[in-house]
């Protein structure tokens, strides 16, 4: 494997292991760690056509449930359909759900999980560059509401997550980019070498995932439940999910989340905490990346409506993650409207 991190907090932790490959070995991982159980795979329609007979295969004797594919079955229609099913498989509390999909499939599975009879384990089999370094690590699991996104959730932590990076030869280049976008992100809070637009050759997978990987880990086993530093991870996530709810999730996360760093950044400059140096860093690499760098058409009114959802306001007070440099990530609240404002007019034109 290209490489195995371990979770540690919060206890008992579970394995991160990438590389091409994972999926074989997943019978062989759960038995070295004890794991037993009946296992039923939660995946959707795409994938299933694409692997359900490596599935089989490799997990001859699991149920596998299909839920249709995309953000907007992330509800809790797909959830309830989800319970049923399991009841009707006579699913107890011994059973292991695997998701096996990207980030949609991994917070749907993992809140069934999560919440089915009080709680029952689960593996995550991120197939998606973005679930592989982001969403399939630290236990975040939930589904949408039409006010928001992930308004509802909660923190159940996988017993082991497996990144066979050998599944990303099926990923569509925009799903790709997708996954960049959280691996710039990890760039810009904690490793300027994620910032290299080198490193985001797609042959070069294993080193990307296991790089990101050990950002988000690092930052999750200090803040497991974000009390303070594990907020930093949302940086450029508030514009990216209020572009995602007003497009009724016609534009994808990842390149929401392109946009929402661009973003972030300019405000940062403009609010006078870092240099604009730092803008023209990221909009010169979501340039070289074919990345999202306007939101044409999308109403800035709307856009700021949409952030009064955000989990991260308190008390209707405008709380953004910002940045002083590459590497200092910061959290301000009370930011002025109009500074937002002015951001969001500014990405409806040409960069
Ligand atoms: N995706 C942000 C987090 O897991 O905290």
């Amino acid at each position: 494997m290209a490489c195995r991190i371990e979770v540690k907090q919060p206890a008992p932790g579970y394995a991160l292991v990438v590389g091409p490959g994972g999926l074989a070995a997943v019978p062989g991982l759960l038995g070295d760690l004890g794991i037993t159980g009946r296992l039923i795979v939660v995946t959707n329609t795409d994938l299933h056509g694409l692997y359900a007979a490596e599935l089989k295969a490799v997990l001859p004797g699991a149920d596998v449930l299909v839920v249709p594919e995309g953000e907007q079955h992330k509800s809790l229609d797909t959830v309830r359909r989800l319970y049923r099913q399991l009841v009707e498989l006579h699913a107890d509390r011994a059973t292991i759900l695997v998701a096996f999909g990207g980030g949609v499939v991994g917070d749907l599975a993992g809140f069934v999980a999560a919440t089915y009879m009080r709680g029952i384990r689960f593996v995550q089999i991120p197939t998606s560059l973005l679930a592989m370094v982001d969403a399939s690590i630290g236990g975040k699991v939930g589904v949408d509401l039409p006010e928001g996104k992930n308004l509802v959730g909660a923190f159940h932590q996988p017993v082991l997550v497996v990144a066979d990076t050998a599944l990303l030869g099926t990923l569509p280049d925009e799903e790709w980019r997708c996954g960049a976008a959280e691996c710039i992100k990890h760039g810009l809070i904690a490793d300027p070498l994620l910032l290299d637009f080198d490193a985001y050759h797609r042959d070069r997978a294993e080193a990307l995932v296991c790089r990101s990987a050990q950002v988000k880990t690092s930052i999750i086993q200090r803040d497991p439940f974000e009390k303070g530093e594990r907020v930093h991870l949302n940086l450029g996530h508030t514009f990216a999910h209020a572009i995602e709810q007003v497009s009724a999730y016609q534009w994808r996360h990842g390149d929401a989340v392109a946009v929402g760093l661009l973003a972030a950044a300019r405000l940062s400059v403009a609010l006078g905490a870092c240099a604009p140096e730092v803008e023209t860093q990221v909009s010169t690499l979501l340039a070289a990346m074919q990345m999202p760098r306007t939101i044409v058409d999308l109403e800035p009114a709307a856009l700021w409506n949409a952030m009064a959802t955000d989990k991260k306001w308190e008390q209707g007070e405008a709380r953004f993650v910002l940045l002083r440099g590459i590497g200092v990530p910061f959290v301000l609240t009370g930011v002025p409207r109009q500074a937002v404002l002015d951001v969001l007019y500014s990405l409806r034109g040409d960069c």
